[in-house]
């Protein structure tokens, strides 16, 4: 007789974590508790609780969504975006410290902060947001079906801080709203290529879709703090929490820039790598067609119908020993290597980013160049939930994106082509473009395509410990 599994409390669970907010747009607000008014701020959350989106909430719009479409389906119609919204909130290790609570979360780079963290990830803070280089003590999210749905809840989520009133208990850092790409590029990152397919399914949790192949499950620990699979890096030893932990999970946030015109100039230029076929390039740098179909599985073209079939579309291994179908140094092999590596699911993330910025304009595309007008800059919201940041999403860029020698294999497989930085001084190239001479090097050097322009760590935690722990009911501040 095995363990039973963990009776999940969904409605103490934070919305975004398990299986993500339905959004069509996405406002991350960040802030600081105004020093002055920590009580206030305490009693505010407290009344921020019942405004969170839980996963109980979202198996309910999932339902709604699910709905629609099967009759829009049944009446040969569209389906219409139901009008819908939701609100998250986490905190980082300063904004715990400014309510005085001492609790070691058990997580170093937490501790640290994203900003502390740039030698590790190789990032450039000359490159980040200013705002983002500021104290963070919390990050209030808000996603919805339209810009108007997720400004009107943002404002009155704002209401209950008092902000823009008298005494205001927190003071707002940085805004930035996300949307989901027009029209068919709809859940298509910057560059083209179809995001959120590969997601891993977690063990006693069922989503509204299952689309993951059964191979893909890890523990509820993976994702859920103090739960089973709650593991160090060891993979041996349980990591102790304090028990007002227990249903949070660590989020991850980086402004991700991306360099669009300048990605398709590189494919234009190196094109002659795949016999001139500049899509076949890029779904070789990427690890999956625009479509989403996996290039292990549709090395030569495209192949529409695989990337439709959630049955398929995610169902495949790396051969350990080539990478005649997918590069070594392809991203979605950097980031989730599969079988090239035996405890790789040990580092899984649940990924939950969104798109910002306009589109290319028509200027743009014509010179292969990005605007510097600051109004032009789009990219990813990247956003991305784990039990353990050290294992999760500082591994997956410090140890496996930024490191040439990743997967280990007889040859070099280089940097992730994406979003993989080289040390100062070391070229940034990888082989494996080339499907006819795997040996052959591409530089990346001159091509940073995505610049990372700051974010933070944060604990995402459960609806009580929002309410209980964090926050404070107003008649007990009163006593
Ligand atoms: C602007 C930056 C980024 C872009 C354009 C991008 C794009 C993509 C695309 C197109 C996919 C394939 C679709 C899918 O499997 O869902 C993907 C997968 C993935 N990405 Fe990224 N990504 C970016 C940043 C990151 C970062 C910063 C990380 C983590 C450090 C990351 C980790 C992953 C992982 C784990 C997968 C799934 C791989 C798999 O399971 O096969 N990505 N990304």
């Amino acid at each position: 007789m095995g363990t039973p599994p963990t009776q999940l409390d969904l409605a103490n669970i934070q919305g975004d974590i398990l299986e993500g907010l339905p959004k069509k747009n996405q406002t991350f607000f960040f802030f600081r508790i105004n020093p002055n008014k920590v009580p206030d701020f305490r009693v505010h959350l407290a009344q921020l609780a019942p405004l969170i989106a839980t996963a109980a909430d979202v198996k309910n719009d999932r339902e709604r969504i699910r709905l629609e479409k099967e009759r829009a389906a049944a009446c040969k119609t569209t389906a219409s975006i139901l009008e819908m919204s939701g609100v998250n909130f986490a905190i980082s290790q300063k904004g715990l410290t400014a309510l005085g609570n001492t609790d070691h979360l058990g997580d170093a780079a937490f501790k640290k902060g994203m900003l502390n963290d740039a030698p590790t990830l190789l990032d450039d803070p000359n490159q980040f947001v200013d705002a983002l280089k500021q104290d963070i003590h919390g990050a209030i999210t808000v996603t919805g079906s339209s810009a108007g749905v997720v400004a009107s809840t943002l404002a009155n989520v704002l209401k209950v801080f008092n902000v823009g009133g008298e005494g205001a208990s927190i003071d707002p850092v940085y805004q930035v709203d996300g949307q989901t790409r027009p029209g068919a590029e709809g859940d298509h990152e910057h560059f083209g290529f179809q995001d959120g397919i590969s997601q891993p399914v977690i063990a006693g949790f069922s989503p509204s879709t299952i689309t993951e192949p059964v191979s893909e499950v890890i523990p509820l620990g993976r994702v859920l703090v103090g739960e089973d699979g709650d593991l160090d890096s060891t993979g041996t030893t349980v990591i102790q929490r304090p028990t007002w932990a227990k249903d949070g999970s660590f989020l991850a946030f980086r402004q991700l820039k991306q360099r669009v015109p300048e990605f398709d100039q590189f494919l234009e230029a190196n094109k002659a790598l795949t016999d001139g076929n500049k899509e076949q390039l890029g779904a070789r740098l990427v690890g999956r067609w625009k479509s989403g179909a996996p290039v292990d599985v549709a090395p030569l073209q495209d192949d529409f119908a695989l990337a439709k079939d959630p049955n398929r579309n995610n169902d495949f291994r790396y051969d350990p020993g080539s990478q005649l179908r997918c590069p070594f140094a392809a991203h979605t092999r950097k980031t989730y290597p599969r079988n090239d590596l035996s405890n790789s699911k040990a580092h899984r993330i649940l990924r939950r980013g969104i798109a910002y910025g306009p589109e290319v304009t028509d200027s743009e595309a014509a010179n292969y160049q990005s605007s510097t007008d600051p109004a032009l800059e789009r990219g990813l919201l990247f956003a991305c939930y784990q039990s353990n940041l050290v294992n999760g999403f500082q591994f997956i860029q410090h140890s496996w994106a930024n490191n040439a020698d990743f997967p280990p294999k007889t040859i070099t497989s280089g940097f992730d082509t994406i979003v993989g930085v080289s040390p100062a001084g070391v070229p940034r190239t990888m082989v494996g473009a080339d499907p006819d001479d795997a040996a052959t090097s591409l530089d990346l050097t001159t091509d940073l395509f995505v610049v990372p322009r700051g974010g933070d760590y944060f604990f995402a935690p459960s609806v009580s410990a929002i309410r209980d722990t964090l926050g404070q009911a107003a008649q007990n501040f009163e006593l």
